[in-house]
């Protein structure tokens, strides 16, 4: 699968074990057992991190017991989230790395009995129908060239009013490279926020909600990088994400600030 390859080289760097490890000991931490929340800088690979998460995880009703798929669940940070709210919740992701990085911080969380995370593509995850009551996918639809794929697939495991919350950042994909999820444009599947209604219809759900989240994201990001040039952290500089990461990052904020990419979230139902 196209899209599946070029996620495995964009995001397995091999070393981000080490350099969050690092980090969690220069900071006085001991990386084999941790609060979840001593993470939060880290481990949310998204715009407008935790309280981005909260936003997700209330839009799609995320409580004590709710079975939560988290679709590309990268090192754990929404799926863990999700998990303090009392959820059962299970993470697919391709990057193996991550897969094994994200159990181990489950561990050291305690909160491996709460959390499965299963190296699998979202598009065939192999998992039983209906078994979900909820799923959350934060920005993964950037490196998924066929996202009907993917949400037809979230449409089978969602019980009858299970709710799907997409967080992804979408707008053109004629953008400034490098970017976060991608070297070029070639690697990039920014579509715009018409097109993912579509591809959502089109796997069967009804959407209820888009919201653009612009404004909060560079409020965040804003505060973020004035904290970090006040009183700099070993946490907070340290970004997972390979090379050129200030390029990454400034262009990615060019776009938003131009406006051509936004993070919106979308909100769909599997009819009952
Ligand atoms: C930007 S990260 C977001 C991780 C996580 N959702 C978060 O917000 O912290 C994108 C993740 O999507 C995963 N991914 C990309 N394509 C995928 C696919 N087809 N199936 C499952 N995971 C995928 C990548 O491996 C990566 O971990």
């Amino acid at each position: 699968m196209r899209d599946t390859d070029q996620s495995i080289s964009r995001y397995a760097t091999g070393d981000a074990r080490e350099r969050l490890f690092a980090a969690l000991r220069a900071s006085g931490l001991v990386p084999e057992v941790l609060q979840p929340d001593a993470l939060a800088e880290s481990d949310q690979f998204h715009s407008g991190g935790t309280a981005a998460t909260g936003d997700v995880a209330r839009a799609v009703g995320i409580g004590l017991g709710t079975r939560v798929l988290d679709v590309g669940s990268g090192i754990g940070g929404p799926a863990r989230f999700f998990a303090q709210l009392g959820a059962v919740v299970t993470g697919v992701d391709v990057t193996e790395e991550y897969v094994r990085l994200a159990r181990e911080l489950n561990a050291a969380c305690a909160m491996a009995g709460s959390i499965t995370m299963l190296l699998a593509p979202a598009q065939d995850t192999k998992l039983p129908a209906g078994s979900f009551d909820a799923a959350a996918m934060l920005h993964v639809g950037m490196n998924l060239a066929d996202k009907q794929a993917v949400f037809t697939e979230v449409h089978r495991l969602l019980r009858p009013g299970g709710v799907f919350g997409v967080y992804d950042l979408m707008g053109t994909n004629t953008l400034g490279y490098p970017l976060p999820w991608a070297d070029a444009a070639s690697a990039s599947y920014v579509e715009s926020d018409e097109s993912y209604v579509n591809h959502l219809r089109a796997a069967g759900f009804i959407v209820t909600e888009n919201t653009d989240r612009s404004a909060a994201v560079l409020k965040q990001m804003a505060e973020e990088a004035a904290a970090e040039r006040l009183s700099p952290t070993p946490l907070g500089g340290l970004n997972l994400l390979g090379s050129d990461p200030e390029a990454r990052v400034a262009n990615e904020l060019a776009a938003f600030k131009s406006g051509a990419l936004a993070p919106r979230l979308l909100i769909a139902v599997r009819p009952v």
